[in-house]
């Protein structure tokens, strides 16, 4: 029914049924973007794991296939899970997915390729019988060993990838080498390893350029880059990734010494954003990233609705100029979808101030605004006791309604007119010592008057540079998901929340600022997203 789909996104990446979750092996092969991910074809609950299959030439309109791979062999009877495509020379991919082969959920890794490479889709891939390739050895933890990443290509002339695993609570990203793509054979040492991050799955690894903001193939090294290594720790259900060298010599990754190497390190998204994956995209020179959302519902919820995941938008990925973070931004071809436009310049938000954004359709809409503020000089004192929390949790003693010197100001979305309902995404700006430190959160407090929702109020700090005197937000807001954007793609939060009064139509969006020092709308826009279109093939 349609009270049940009001929270269904519009321009999200989503299925017409059912339960999803990891993007796999996305890629781009002669003109067509491939999307496949985790789906459970019989309900909207995790089980029965099959890589769905969808294509699309643009990243914004999907088309979908029927699955491409599913549990049909011995080598993956229970279960095909997570892993990732290459192409190989002579324009050949080849996907790596984990293969769950018995009841005890025992992993091994297999390979996939297309039945027949003059589909322009690649519809049907082939299991050869010679799987599976690789297969946790004596001493290796047999239910923590999968999630196989692109293969990057070594001096030697050999393959590489990476499975992720652990070993009691030592996280750990085991290497394995090949000539042929064939037989593949576990290096001594992994390639990464780190003490008390529990298991680490869908590990990405990949380059990037230290000056400029192109994409690099996978198998790209040499002094002109630097490397990432991403992990997704299942124990706290958040990503995150280190910048370092990858010595070829040692075949070892070396996390840059200035970055935490750990669950307090840099996430890719302080929010909903779990078990994502780059790949390298030829067609326009940059590397993208895609990464999945779950339910923040009751389960029961899910199972009324008939769906429970969606993908958030893919996002490019570039080194930030200083060397010591990445940034993230909606890809370029979202833009398309943007409707009718909306705009502010130079208006003033005093303490208190609200004031609504009249875009016509606020439960679906991009926004973007930049705010500037005339000093610094009442930032209030960040608390010393705080040094030792996280973002999530000064956030949580703030909140968008205790006043500040410099903020709280940001937006109200999807908010209800009375504000029985809304999740506030803003900024607060500290004074710690001769340094600033700014919060962004993204608080999902207030943002359903039902009960029973998982809606913390996420947060991150924000590496930015204040003396232009300016922050700027972007909010991608799709009926149950916000997706924001700090300081231009530093610091991003994706929260999921389940308005009842917020909803369609009766869904606002505002703009606040409850802090003592006015702030100005420098511009803001906001434009109505438009529904993507399937292309017909
Ligand atoms: C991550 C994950 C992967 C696994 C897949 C199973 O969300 O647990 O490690 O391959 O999901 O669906």
């Amino acid at each position: 029914s349609s009270v049940k789909q009001q929270h269904r996104t519009a321009y999200h990446f989503q299925p017409p049924q059912h339960w999803i979750n990891d993007p796999n092996g996305p890629m781009y092969y002669n003109g067509v973007y491939h999307l496949f991910y985790q789906y459970n074809p019989k309900g909207s609950v995790w089980g029965n794991i099959v890589w769905a299959h969808s294509v699309s030439t643009d990243l914004i309109n999907w088309t979908p296939l029927d699955p491409a791979i599913f549990p049909s062999k011995p080598f993956d009877q229970y279960g095909c899970w997570s892993g990732s495509a290459t192409v190989l020379p002579g324009n050949k991919p080849t996907i790596l997915y984990t293969g769950i082969i018995d009841a005890n959920n025992t992993q091994v890794q297999n390979y996939a390729v297309p039945a027949n490479l003059s589909d322009p889709y690649l519809r049907e891939w082939v299991k050869p019988d010679d799987n599976p390739l690789i297969v946790p050895q004596i001493g290796i933890n047999k239910t923590a060993f999968r999630d196989p990443t692109t293969a990057w290509k070594g001096k030697d002339g050999h393959w590489r990838i990476l499975v992720g695993g652990r070993r009691k609570h030592r996280g750990i990203a085991f290497l394995y080498r090949s000539r042929d793509f064939k037989k593949w054979v576990k290096a001594k040492h992994p390639l990464h390893t780190k003490a008390e991050t529990g298991n680490w799955e869908c590990p990405d690894f990949f380059p990037v350029p230290k000056i400029g903001l192109k994409g690099l193939d996978t198998s790209v090294m040499g002094t002109n880059v630097k490397h990432v290594l991403k992990v997704s720790l299942d124990v706290t259900r958040y990503e995150y990734y280190t910048i370092g060298t990858y010595d070829t010599k040692k075949d070892r990754y070396v996390p840059d010494k200035t970055l935490v190497d750990g669950w307090k390190g840099l996430r890719y998204d302080y929010g909903n954003f779990y078990a994502s994956k780059t790949f390298f995209d030829p067609n326009k020179n940059r590397r993208i990233l895609w990464g999945w959302a779950n339910e923040s519902d009751p389960v029961q919820d899910d199972i009324d609705k008939g769906w429970a995941g969606i993908q958030l938008i893919p996002r490019t990925i570039t080194l930030d100029p200083n060397g010591k973070q990445l940034i993230q931004w909606p890809v370029e071809e979202l833009e398309r979808l943007r409707g009718q436009n909306v705009y502010m310049i130079n208006q003033v938000l005093n303490k208190g101030d609200r004031v609504e954004v009249p875009v016509g359709t606020a439960a679906q809409a991009d926004v973007e605004v930049t705010f500037n503020f005339p000093s610094l000089d009442s930032a209030e004192e960040f608390e010393p006791s705080w040094r030792k929390l996280d973002a999530q949790d000064v956030c949580s003693e703030t909140g968008s309604t205790v006043e500040g010197g410099l903020g709280p100001f940001g937006l109200l979305t999807l908010a209800s007119e009375n504000l029985e309902e809304y999740t506030p995404v803003f900024f607060r700006v500290f004074k710690d010592g001769k340094k600033y430190v700014v919060l962004m959160c993204s608080d999902a407090r207030r943002s359903s008057l039902k009960d029973g929702m998982y809606n913390p109020s996420f947060a991150g700090f924000v590496d930015v540079d204040l003396s232009d005197k300016k922050l700027s937000l972007r909010s991608l807001v799709d009926h149950s998901v916000v997706e924001s954007f700090g300081a231009n793609g530093k610091t991003c939060i994706t929260s999921r929340v389940y308005p009842t009064i917020a909803v369609g139509d009766n869904a606002h969006l505002y703009v606040f600022n409850n802090g003592t020092t006015s702030v100005t709308i420098e511009t803001l826009d906001a434009w109505d997203m438009k529904r993507p279109d399937r292309m017909n093939i």
